[in-house]
C-alpha cells in the first residue's frame, strides 16, 4: 500500500516536472514563441554547420570592416532563411547586413541579430555564439523587449531573457531545446574579461583592472563575448569589460546585435550593464552598426567601474 503510494507520488512529481519543462517555452505571447521557436531551429542548423562546413576565411568584409569567414555567411543564410516563414518579424538587422531587410509589414518585432559571435575563433575549435536582440518600434536600447543567444560548445546551450533568465540545453538525439534552469546573478563574482587592446588602455582603466586582479579576480577571456559572458552568467558574477580606448573610442561591440542584447540578460539576471557612465538600455544608436564601450557584471564591480569611470 506504502510502496504503492509513494509509486504514484513519485509519477506526479515526474509528470509536473515534463509540464513544467514543456511550459516554459509557452508562456508570453504567442508571437514571440514563434520567434523563440525559429532560433531553435536555426541554432540546430548552425551548430551542424560548425560542424561540417568549410571553417576557412571568406574573401568579404562586413559593415564592420571585419574580414569574415565561410559560416559567417552560412550562418546568416540560415536565419534570414528561417526568419522570412516568422510573420511576427516585421524587419530583421544583421551584423553581417549593411542595411535592414523588411519581412513582414504587420510584423510585432525586430530582430537585431549576430549570427556567428567570435567567428575568429572557429579555426581555433573554441566556443562561438549566436545573438539575437528582440526589439519593439526601433532599435533603442529602451526598446529591446527579449533577448536570445546560443553557445556553440562542447554541447549547445540556448540562453532567453525575457521576465526571467532562463537556461535550455540541446538534446541533439531528440533535436530539442530542454529547459534547465533560471539564471541569477549573485552580488560579486571571482572572474573578469577585460576586452580591448592593453598598449590602447586608458591608464586610469588599466589601474581599474589591476585592482580588480590585486583584490584577487581570475582572469577569463577567450576572444568570444558568448562564451566569456555565458561563463561569468553560470558562475553567478565577475565583469566583462569592452571599453573605449585609444584606437577606439567608441569601444568595438555593436549596439543592436551585441550590447544591447547581453544588456538586457544582464540586467534581468539581476546584474548592471553601463557604458562606464550611463545604462546601456539608454543609449540611441545613429546608425545600425554603431557600436559603445560596454562593462557587463554584477553589482559590486559595476559600482567599482562606475567610481572609477564617473
Ligand atoms: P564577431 O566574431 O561577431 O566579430 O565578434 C567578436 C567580438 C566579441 O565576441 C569578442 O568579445 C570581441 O569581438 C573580441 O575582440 P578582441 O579580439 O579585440 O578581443
Ligand atoms: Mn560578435
Ligand atoms: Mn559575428
Amino acid at each position: 500500500m506504502l510502496m504503492r503510494l509513494l509509486v504514484g507520488f513519485w509519477r506526479m512529481v515526474r509528470r509536473y516536472n515534463f509540464y513544467r519543462k514543456m511550459s516554459k517555452l509557452k508562456k508570453g505571447d504567442n508571437q514571440m514563441t514563434e520567434i523563440i521557436k525559429s532560433i531553435e531551429t536555426i541554432a540546430i542548423q548552425i551548430n551542424e554547420a560548425i560542424k561540417y562546413e568549410d571553417t576557412s576565411k571568406a574573401e568579404t568584409e562586413n559593415s564592420s570592416g571585419d574580414i569574415q569567414v565561410k559560416l559567417d555567411v552560412i550562418s546568416d543564410e540560415i536565419i534570414e532563411k528561417e526568419f522570412s516563414k516568422v510573420k511576427s518579424i516585421k524587419e530583421i538587422v544583421s551584423e553581417e547586413k549593411e542595411d535592414a531587410y523588411p519581412l513582414n509589414e504587420n510584423g510585432k518585432y525586430l530582430v537585431a541579430y549576430d549570427p556567428l559571435d567570435g567567428s575568429s575563433l572557429i579555426d581555433v575549435n573554441l566556443s562561438v555564439g549566436s545573438i539575437f536582440g528582440i526589439y519593439k518600434n526601433s532599435y533603442d536600447g529602451a526598446n529591446i523587449v527579449a533577448s536570445v543567444y546560443v553557445v556553440y560548445g562542447p554541447r549547445v546551450e540556448m540562453v532567453v531573457a525575457r521576465d526571467v533568465v532562463e537556461l535550455f540545453k540541446l538534446d541533439e538525439k531528440k533535436g530539442e531545446f530542454i529547459f534547465q534552469k533560471e539564471l541569477r546573478l549573485q552580488e560579486k563574482g571571482k572572474l573578469i574579461g577585460p576586452g580591448g587592446t592593453q598598449k590602447e588602455w586608458y591608464p586610469f582603466h588599466k589601474e581599474m583592472i589591476d585592482n580588480f586582479f590585486k583584490e584577487g579576480y581570475r582572469l577569463r577571456y577567450s576572444g568570444g563575448m558568448v562564451p566569456d559572458l555565458h561563463q561569468i552568467l553560470l558562475k553567478g558574477g565577475g565583469l566583462f569589460a569592452y571599453p573605449a580606448t585609444n584606437d577606439k573610442s567608441k569601444g568595438k561591440l555593436r549596439m543592436l546585435f551585441e550590447v544591447f542584447p547581453f544588456a538586457y540578460v544582464y540586467k534581468i539576471a539581476g546584474g548592471l550593464a553601463i557604458d562606464g557612465k550611463e545604462d546601456l538600455l539608454s543609449l540611441t544608436p545613429t546608425h545600425l552598426h554603431d557600436t559603445t564601450a560596454c562593462f557587463f557584471g554584477s553589482d559590486y564591480e559595476i559600482q567599482k567601474v562606475l567610481e572609477v569611470y564617473k
